[in-house]
């Protein structure tokens, strides 16, 4: 590739055909020399130094229940896995642990569960509202799966800021393949772009190293993420779960992951993307590389810790160390060492800084700047 053609991937991205990029992607993974890569991951940590000043953004993750009423094939907390222990979070408790993570510095949360009707939509609305009047300085992600329209309006209006729902793979037969019959890959795309609409910052993203991925699936993912522009990208390796019928399949090399969060970065430069559980749970140094391979969030985990070995995705998930909220400061030097600048803001999209500045100022409180986007839409 050489130096000159690493600075031409952004356009290249932005144009090639499902064709061209499952060979870059190949070429990337069983081809390329370590220089090559390196220069990539170089580049891509450089375009994070170019939009957001090298920082990395830390959001408080709450994994509040671990009911699932969905059977996705990949995921330990499916409702058809018996052996999974299941605990649900009271409302009072999600507020505590926002006000332990607020006290440590955390200006931005993170509400993940399974889908999980228990939370009605009024609850959720309840739970953001909540958060939104102790915390009016936070920012509220849901992570909750697949709703109606309507419902994802009334968690916007009741005050949340972003949504997090991977496509998990854009590939209509790989979806089938990792996913029971009910849930359609239509159906999550509708979605996200919902999601969009109503005025989000909004996650997609997908495992590396999932059963049946091939670079041409990555390759429609990368075509994907193009036309959707989401604002975050959850990107992370596939990792076996013992309960459940991909047990015996494996975990990708580290080196796919970077490849894929460094391409993301050179895609959507401006996109926030984690260093992800799941590549630190795979690789003792992976958070430190997806960092340096262009990462720009950390998620320590703000769940009780009685509960946190409950939340279990995928065998031996990690909830210690920089991994969870208590090593902050550990986490902190970890970043500073790798020449990046840890930052505990709000960290919203560079898209979307502005308004949350001029949500700030007493003339121009959240509910008037949440109105004023619902009128920008029809001009
Ligand atoms: N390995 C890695 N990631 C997983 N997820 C679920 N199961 C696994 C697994 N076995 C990811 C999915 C989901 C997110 C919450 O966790 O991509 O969207």
């Amino acid at each position: 590739m050489g130096i000159c053609q690493v600075r031409l991937l952004p356009s290249f991205l932005n144009t090639a055909g499902k064709h061209e990029l499952s060979d870059l992607i190949r070429y990337l993974f069983e081809e390329a020399p370590e220089d090559e890569l390196s220069e990539l991951f170089a580049f891509a940590v450089e375009l994070n130094r170019e939009n957001y000043g090298g920082r990395v953004f830390f959001r408080g993750l709450i994994e509040f229940s671990s009911f699932c009423k969905n059977d996705c094939y990949y995921c330990g907390i499916g409702r058809s896995n018996v052996n999974a222990v299941r605990y649900r979070l009271s409302e009072e408790q999600i507020l505590d642990c926002c006000r332990k993570g607020y006290a440590l510095g955390f200006r931005s949360f993170v509400l993940q569960s399974g889908e999980d009707g228990y939370y009605t939509d009024d609850a959720a609305c309840r739970i953001v509202s909540g958060i939104k009047e102790l915390f009016p300085d936070c920012a509220v992600t849901l992570s909750i799966g697949e709703r109606s329209y309507d419902s994802y309006r009334m968690f916007f209006d009741a005050g949340a800021d972003r949504y997090l729902l991977r496509h998990e793979t854009a590939d209509e037969a790989h979806y089938s393949s990792l996913h029971p019959p009910g849930q359609t890959l239509k159906k999550r795309k509708l979605c996200l772009y919902k999601l969009k609409e109503i005025g989000y910052q909004v996650g997609a993203g997908f495992m590396v190293g999932s059963p049946y991925q091939t670079c041409e699936t990555l390759a429609e993912d990368m075509i994907f993420l193009r036309g959707l522009q989401p604002h975050m990208a959850g990107i992370g390796p596939f990792i076996p779960h013992s309960d459940t019928r991909f047990a015996g399949f494996s975990s990708p090399p580290s080196k796919m992951t970077l490849i894929l969060l460094s391409l993301t970065r050179c895609l959507l430069p401006k996109v926030l993307m984690p260093a992800t559980t799941a590549l630190a749970t795979a690789d003792k140094r992976g958070r430190a590389k997806g960092l340096s391979a262009g990462a720009n969030v950390v998620m320590p985990c703000l769940t009780p810790r009685d509960r946190r070995r409950d939340y279990s995705l995928y065998d031996n998930k990690l909830c210690t160390g920089g991994e969870a909220a208590e090593g902050l400061s550990d986490l902190r030097r970890q970043i500073e060492e790798l020449g990046l600048k840890p930052d505990l803001s709000r960290g919203d999209h560079a898209d979307f800084t502005d308004r949350a500045e001029m949500a700030d100022t007493p003339a121009f409180s959240g509910a008037e700047q949440k109105r004023s986007n619902d009128y920008g839409k029809h001009e």
